[in-house]
């Protein structure tokens, strides 16, 4: 299109221009270039007026026909795809080399914590980063109000659910043991059992040092049918326990608290370390504290409508992080959370 007076076809170049650009092509009808011809013609002398205005219109018809052509064409601008590792523009496609990848030593250890109690007929779930009050404290038998509830300082939400409460950042994987209850109840009904882990994040509100991260991951176990007991609740993490650092390992029970377990557990190991002759890692006590279990407390199987008189039922919860620092020897728990390359690739 060729315009004679200079003005319009300065201000077609430049629209036509950036018309390409613009994501509402319509909105190129309401530049402020359009607008200030408009102004200019009404303020012009009659004779030039008429030859103005026949190509100001003319101007204004082609951007509506490019704007109806492209409208016509649909968008045929090439979507970004923010996850590719490359840029999808460009024809030659550049992947980062693969060998300076590698697995999480976090992912690598929960793939063979979750391939190990897979062999003895747990499945595994996946827990949530954002929960509510009543799965991480009413359906454990932490009522509003109880000091326990203490114990378990994280971090919350500014909106509130429908009770008023906040929504929390779970601190631990219990948060999850009412609905796997619920889920496979009817394994119960059926004459079988309950046998779930799920590996997962929680976070706490903690003071940072070598062993305590703001965020960090834990295993929790569920396990329940008819007759269960707390021999069983030893045999199995045992059996685990020396299947994953491949030995045969001490243990020991002492009595502890938890709302949701009665009777609770602290439970720990011969160090698998220093084969229980003491060291850093197990603070020279040849012993280490492992994890809280217990038997399931019968409120928390009524809160899943499972009849504690029937059934009974076994959960433990294990600091994942822990666990592979003490196979690594890994002496400082935010290296796992750092990001540092050369921590990463010794795994
Ligand atoms: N959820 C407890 C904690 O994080 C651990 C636990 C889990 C204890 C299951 C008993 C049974 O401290």
């Amino acid at each position: 299109m060729h315009y004679e007076q200079p003005q319009i076809a300065e201000a077609a170049a430049t629209l036509t221009e950036r018309l390409k650009t613009l994501d509402d092509k319509a909105s190129i009808l309401r530049a402020p270039e359009l607008g200030a011809l408009y102004e200019q013609l009404r303020t012009l002398p009659n004779e030039v007026k008429p030859a103005f205005g026949r190509e100001l219109n003319e101007l204004k018809s082609q951007l509506q026909a490019e704007i109806a052509r492209v409208e016509e064409d649909g968008d045929t601008r090439v979507a970004i795809d923010v996850t590719a590792p490359m840029d999808v523009n460009t024809s030659l496609v550049q992947l980062l080399p693969s060998e300076n990848g590698s697995q999480h030593p976090l992912t690598k250890e929960i793939e063979q914590v979750v391939d190990i109690f897979g062999r003895m007929g747990f499945v595994a779930e996946e827990s949530r980063e954002i929960d509510d009050q009543y799965h991480m404290f009413e359906t454990l038998n932490f009522p509003k109000g109880h000091p326990a509830r203490d114990d378990y300082d994280t971090f919350m939400t500014i909106e509130t659910d429908k009770d008023g409460d906040p929504f929390i950042a779970p601190a631990h994987t219990s948060t999850m043991q009412n609905r796997i209850l619920r889920k496979y109840k009817a394994q119960l009904e059926e004459g079988g059992a309950i046998a779930a882990i799920v590996p997962d994040r929680v976070f706490r509100n903690e003071d940072l040092d070598a062993r305590h991260e703001h965020t960090f991951y834990q295993l929790e176990g569920v396990y329940a049918a008819r007759g269960v007991h707390a021999g069983m609740l030893i045999a199995t993490l045992k059996t685990f326990l020396e299947e994953y650092y491949s030995q045969k390992l001490d243990v020991h029970v002492n009595p502890y608290y938890f709302p949701f377990t009665e009777p609770s557990f602290e439970f720990g190991l011969s160090c698998p370390f220093c084969e229980a002759k003491g060291c850093n890692v197990c603070s020279h006590e040849g012993k280490i504290e492992l994890l809280g279990c217990g038997m399931i407390h019968p409120n928390v199987l009524r809160a899943a409508d499972i009849d504690p008189d029937v059934y009974t039922g076994f959960a433990f919860g294990c600091g994942i992080d822990r666990l592979v620092m003490m196979k690594h020897a890994i002496e400082d728990v935010r290296h796992f959370e750092s990001a540092k390359l050369d921590f990463l690739r010794q795994f």
